[in-house]
C-alpha cells in the first residue's frame, strides 16, 4: 500500500516568512471576522452513522489507519537524552521507545523474544538494559538481546534473530513518529510533506513538559470531529476557550490529509487599527495543527500549549486522549506556576467536562437510531477532509 505525498493543497498564504506567515493568516481571519463569514467546504456532506457505529468497519479502519500509518507517538522531549525510554500501551500494543547512545530514537514492541512477557513496566526515565521480569532475558536500548540467562542450559540459539521486534520509527519536528504494525514502512517526509515545515515552526522540541493525563472519551470519530470544527466553540465553551476565540470562524488549509485550522481572537477586532508591517499576527488568532489520523496541537496561548493524542478503545465507542501540556520554559516564578495551573485547569475543563460530555451525548444519540445519516456543514470543512481521508485510505487498502 503506498502513501501519499502529503504536498501543499490548499493554503492560499504562500508565505516563506514565519512572522508574515501569521500575519497573512491574522489578516484572513480580520476578512472574515468583518464579513461575519468563515472558509467553507463546496457543499454539505452526508455522512452515514455506520462511519460511527460499525464494528466491522471500525476493525478494518483500525487495522488500516492505527496500525500501518505512522502516528506521532511522543514528543522528542520526553526522550530527552541518550538511553531515555518511555513505555505505553498504545492501541492495545506495548510498545517501547528509546533512544539509543547514539541519540536515534527507536520503536519497540515491547515483548520478550522468549516466551512473551512484557519487558519494561510502564513508564518513563532512563535505563541501560531492558531486563525481561520472567527469566532475565536483558534487550539494549538498540532492541539487541544482550544476555540470556543460563545460557549453557538453555541451550544454542542465534542472539542475533533475538532482539526486541522493532517498529518503524521516525523524528521529525519535535515529534516522534511509529506505525504499530512491524511489517508497514513509511517515509516522513513523503508523510508530513509541507506540514513538516509548520509543525517545525512550532519549535517543539524546546518547549517543557508540564504535565500528562489520559481521558476517556466517546468514539474515535465523535472524539476528532470536536477538534476539528469552531461552529461550537461559542455554544459548548462559553466559559473556557470560547472567551478568547470567535465562534464559526475558521482559516482552513490542508496538506494531504493534514490540516490547520486557525481561529480569529476576539482580540481581532482591534486589528484594524495595527499600524506598520511589525505586528504579531499571534495575537490575533489560535493554531491548531492536525495530523492525520489522531494528533492536535493546538494553540500556542500565552507560553502554552495542549497536545492532544486520540486513541481508539476496543469498540467504535470509546477512546482515550492523552493530554500533554506543555509551557515554552519550566515555570520559575509563582505567577508562572499558576498561569500554567490555569491553563491545565482549563484545557481540562473544556475537553473532559465541555467536548466529551457533549461527545458522549452524541455517542448515545447515535446508539438510538435516530439518524441514519449525519449532515456536516459547509462551515465545517475540517470534518469533511477528515472523513475524506479515512474512505481514501480504506479505499487505497481494498485497491491495495
Ligand atoms: S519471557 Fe522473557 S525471559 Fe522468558
Ligand atoms: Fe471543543
Amino acid at each position: 500500500m503506498t502513501l501519499p505525498v502529503a504536498g501543499k493543497d490548499k493554503d492560499s498564504s504562500g508565505f516563506t516568512d514565519p512572522e508574515e506567515e501569521l500575519r497573512g493568516l491574522a489578516r484572513r481571519a480580520l476578512h472574515h471576522f468583518k464579513n461575519r463569514t468563515t472558509d467553507r467546504a463546496e457543499s454539505p456532506m452526508q455522512l452515514s452513522v455506520d462511519a460511527y457505529l460499525d464494528q466491522g468497519r471500525f476493525k478494518r479502519e483500525f487495522d488500516r489507519i492505527f496500525t500501518q500509518l505512522p502516528m506521532g507517538l511522543a514528543l522528542s522531549v520526553e526522550l530527552p537524552e541518550p538511553g531515555s525510554y518511555l513505555a505505553r500501551t498504545i492501541c492495545r500494543k506495548p510498545v517501547l521507545l528509546t533512544r539509543d547512545q547514539h541519540g536515534v530514537v527507536r520503536a519497540f514492541l515491547n515483548v520478550c523474544r522468549h516466551r512473551g512477557a512484557i519487558v519494561c513496566a510502564e513508564g518513563a526515565g532512563k535505563k541501560a538494559r531492558f531486563v525481561c521480569p520472567y527469566h532475565s532475558w536483558a534487550y539494549a536500548a538498540d532492541g539487541e538481546l544482550v544476555s540470556l540467562n543460563a545460557v549453557k542450559t538453555f541451550g544454542e540459539v542465534d542472539k542475533s534473530t533475538l532482539g526486541l521486534t522493532e517498529l518503524p520509527c521516525s523524528e521529525k519536528a519535535g515529534v516522534i513518529w511509529v506505525a504499530l504494525d512491524p511489517r508497514s514502512t513509511f517515509d516522513i517526509d513523503a508523510w508530513l510533506g509541507e506540514f513538516s515545515e509548520k509543525l517545525a515552526s512550532l519549535d517543539l522540541s524546546n518547549w517543557y513538559v508540564y504535565e500528562q493525563r489520559d481521558l476517556p472519551g466517546p468514539g474515535w470519530k465523535v472524539t476528532i470531529d470536536g477538534y476539528l470544527e469552531v461552529y461550537h466553540h461559542d455554544t459548548v465553551h462559553g466559559k473556557t476557550v470560547g472567551k478568547h476565540t470567535v465562534g464559526n470562524l475558521l482559516v482552513h488549509d490542508t496538506y494531504g490529509p493534514h490540516q490547520r485550522l486557525t481561529f480569529g481572537r476576539k482580540s481581532l477586532s482591534e486589528l484594524d487599527q495595527e499600524e506598520g508591517d511589525g505586528w504579531d499576527g499571534n495575537q490575533y488568532i489560535r493554531i491548531v495543527h492536525s495530523v492525520f489520523p489522531n494528533l492536535s496541537i493546538s494553540g500556542i496561548v500565552g507560553g502554552h500549549c495542549l497536545v492532544s493524542q486520540v486513541f481508539p478503545g476496543d469498540s467504535p465507542s470509546s477512546t482515550v486522549t492523552r493530554q500533554t501540556l506543555l509551557c515554552a520554559s519550566k515555570p520559575q516564578s509563582d505567577a508562572e506556576e499558576l498561569a500554567a495551573r490555569e491553563f491545565s485547569a482549563m484545557t481540562l475543563q473544556a475537553v473532559r467536562d465541555e467536548d466529551y460530555v457533549v461527545g458522549n451525548s452524541i455517542q448515545r444519540g447515535l446508539e438510538s437510531g435516530a439518524n441514519t445519516h449525519f449532515v456536516i456543514g459547509r462551515n465545517e470543512p475540517g470534518l469533511q477532509h477528515y472523513h475524506q481521508w479515512v474512505a481514501r485510505f480504506m479505499q487505497d487498502a481494498c485497491a491495495g
